[in-house]
């Protein structure tokens, strides 16, 4: 049974009835997958996570997402254009395969400026409101603690030192430029993510209540 959403009903209300969706940002490891499916459990949201994604057309063999599985592999972004069009596709799947969802959490996406400017594009186009992008903030140390234990129990192909360090030199060459972005014209919180769980659940619920207060309304 679906359980009823706990915390942020309300801000469905607050995004003029449209649909609200943030964008879970952080290093690898800093938990947006882990917050993305709790949030999308708990709170009836769905969670579009892009490296998920990707791996699943690999799994598929679509040519194109299996031309940069070496990318990947290496911790190195993959082209823009690839990954605008597999999550508008499966963004359009999901709103049509969850009529009821109360807002969308997207996992890893964006990742970069060009990114962002074309999500916004996206979100208008299909009458979805962004309301903020999270960011997850966790010590390097414990970053490859989290993931050199994953990579014991799960074998991600990526989940290796040299690996590691390429998507946390990533995420901090981007950090600042998508930061100044969605600062200027949304929202853009830090949320620690060092804690349990549900400690950061928490966390991240709070801040998504705060970043509902700013909305920009898509039917101006
Ligand atoms: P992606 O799959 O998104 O990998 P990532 O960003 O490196 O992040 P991870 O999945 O490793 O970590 P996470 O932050 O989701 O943490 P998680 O919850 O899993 O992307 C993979 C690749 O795809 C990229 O390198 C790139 O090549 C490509 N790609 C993806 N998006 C792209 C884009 N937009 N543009 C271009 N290329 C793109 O948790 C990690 C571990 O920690 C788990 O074992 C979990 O159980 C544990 N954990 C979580 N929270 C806690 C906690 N609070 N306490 C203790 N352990 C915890």
């Amino acid at each position: 049974m679906v359980s009823s959403p706990k915390y942020l009903s309300s801000i469905t209300t607050n995004c003029c009835g449209f649909m609200p969706a943030y964008a879970y940002y952080g290093a690898p490891g800093s938990g947006k997958g882990t917050q993305g499916l709790l949030v999308a459990e708990r709170e009836r949201f769905m969670h579009l996570s892009a490296g998920d994604l990707l791996r699943r057309k690999i799994q598929e063999g679509d040519p194109a997402a299996v031309a940069v599985k070496e990318q990947m592999i290496n911790g190195e972004l993959v082209d823009d254009s690839l990954v605008q069009g597999l999550i508008r596709g499966e963004l359009i799947a999901l709103m049509d395969a969850n009529p009821d969802a109360k807002g969308i959490v997207l996992d890893g996406f964006p990742r970069n400026l060009s990114q962002a400017r074309t999500l916004i594009d996206m979100l208008t186009e299909l009458s979805i409101c962004f309301v903020g992008m999270l960011n997850l903030d966790v010590a390097e140390e414990e970053i490859f603690r989290r993931l050199l234990e994953r990579a014991e129990i799960e074998h991600r192909a990526d989940d290796n030192e040299v690996s590691i360090r390429k998507r946390i030199a990533e995420w901090r060459h981007n950090y600042e430029d998508l930061k100044a972005f969605f600062s200027a014209e949304f929202r853009f919180y830090n949320v620690d993510g060092l804690g349990d769980r549900e400690e950061v659940y928490e966390r991240i619920v709070k801040a998504m209540r705060c970043t509902c207060r700013k909305l920009v309304s898509l039917s101006k």
